[in-house]
């Protein structure tokens, strides 16, 4: 029986373990790989100003609902929606999420391998010297050529395993606490030397200046598959880490902190690599190499820059590290609770696995040069499906599922811990789970497709 593997499961120590922890998994390279080179392609203010209506519209309520869903049902991602809607298809929800892990985890090793090479690079002073276009060049040949890249990712995921596997408290509590706001004061240590750089106003007017005529159906669908990715909503992460957190932590509250906090570190993140776009010359539409290539450039114009570049780059490959956790125990969870395989077989067997299709993410910039699907390789192909169709679709349903499959009795005895908490936007939040969250995705995402527009 699964019973006896659910009776054993852990939980979050403290309040402070539960932001610590959820901010871990939502703030990583989504925030700082991610989020610039999407805004880059997608024209800057403009993109940014949806990203946050998004994030406040949608991304709140739907963090707070994976929250109740996973404290509620104490179980999986799969198990939550079976416990609490039983013999219901509604589980597949659950299941399209754990599907979702393996994709995102695939490919996110990809770009957890490549900040490790470039921890690597800091420490060998290997951008010592090189102009902004050397350095496109160091990075082009890096993520193309050689098998270096997939070895970095195989030490990814194998960091990550471990981490899982030591269990909840001891494994992800620990490491997110310390170092996430070393990571923050390190981010506005390099804003300030990017906004001094000459030509810097032209990075700042890019991010703060909206220009709507760039604004198109796909934007705004990136716009919010951004903001899915960002908070790590959509898959059922935080449902499984909702089902870690204690019946007496403030779900409410800690939606909102972990939101704004994760926004902010986003924000700075463009404030320190715009500036120095432009100031270097680089293309924001560069895509996903737009960060590698830019933060170099930014280290070389440093007084202390060989040290500031270590521990950048060691502080976000951890920041990559609180984040892939949790995105692997969504699998693992799901493989202990529901299969009833032991915490270690689940996790290599989902290492493992995820490994198999990481390898091809990492190879298809470059190595096998047939991964490619019309514009895009395989990596591109997983890294849009998923913001673009597997999350907006997990946040629609699970948005549908707290609306009108949960009773309002349960859901707000959930929010207020039994009465202890006031909840007075709970009219708010039941209307936009109800009616707008389902629309505004269902519309985003069929304009964004081209079906209407
Ligand atoms: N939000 C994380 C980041 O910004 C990535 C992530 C972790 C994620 N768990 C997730 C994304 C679940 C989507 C769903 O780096």
């Amino acid at each position: 029986m699964a019973d006896s593997n659910i009776s054993k499961r852990g939980g979050f120590g403290s309040k402070f373990g539960i932001i610590a922890a959820a901010a871990g998994s939502a703030i990583g390279l989504g925030n700082i790989w991610r989020f610039p080179y999407v805004a880059g392609e997608n024209g800057g203010g403009a993109f940014l100003l949806i990203n946050l209506a998004c994030i406040l519209l949608i991304g709140i309520p739907l963090m707070l609902s994976e929250f109740i869903i996973g404290r509620n049902a104490q179980r999986n991602a799969y198990g939550s929606f079976k416990n609490i809607a039983p013999g219901s298809p509604w589980r597949f929800v659950g299941l399209m999420g754990v599907v979702t892990a393996f994709v995102i985890l695939s490919f996110y090793s990809t770009v957890a391998g490549w900040t490790m090479e470039y921890v690597f690079q800091s420490f060998a002073n290997g951008f010592e010297g090189k102009s902004p276009g050397q350095l496109i060049g160091m990075f082009a040949e890096f993520k193309g050529s050689s098998w270096r890249a997939v070895t970095w990712q195989m030490l990814f995921l194998i960091l990550t395993a471990g981490i899982v596997l030591a269990g909840v408290q001891k494994g992800i509590e620990k490491y997110a606490k310390i170092l996430m706001p070393l990571l923050l004061v390190l981010i506005i240590v390099l804003c300030v030397r990017s906004v001094t750089l000459p030509g810097a106003e032209k990075g700042l007017h890019f991010l703060f200046h909206p220009d709507f005529s760039k604004v198109n159906g796909s934007v705004i669908l990136e716009a919010l598959g951004q903001a899915f990715f960002s908070l790590s909503i959509g898959m059922g992460a935080l449902i499984t880490y909702g089902s870690y957190i204690n019946k007496k932590d403030n779900l409410v509250s800690s939606a909102v902190i972990v939101s704004f906090a994760d926004t902010f570190i986003a924000i700075l993140a463009g404030v320190a690599i715009f500036p120095a776009v432009f100031a270097f010359g680089i293309n924001p539409a560069e895509g996903p190499e737009l960060v590698f290539i830019t933060l170099p450039n930014i280290f070389l114009q440093m007084p202390g820059g060989y040290f500031f570049s270590i521990i950048f780059f060691v502080l976000l490959a951890v920041a990559a590290l609180t984040s892939s956790i949790s995105i692997l125990e969504v699998v693992v969870a799901y493989f202990v609770e529901e299969l009833n395989m032991k915490r270690k077989t689940a996790t290599w067997v989902a290492t493992l696995s995820s490994a198999m299709i990481g390898i091809l993410c990492t190879a298809s910039q470059g190595l096998i040069p047939w991964l490619q699907f019309g514009e895009m390789n395989f990596f591109d192909l997983l890294d849009y499906s998923s913001s673009k169709i597997l999350l907006p679709f997990g946040g629609f349903f699970i948005a549908l599922f707290i609306g009108w499959v949960m009773k309002p009795k349960v859901v707000i005895a959930e929010m207020s811990n039994n009465g202890i908490f006031k909840i007075p936007l709970f009219k708010v939040f039941q209307i936009i789970v109800k009616f707008i969250a389902p629309a505004a995705i269902a519309l985003v995402f069929l304009y964004g497709i081209g079906v209407i527009g």
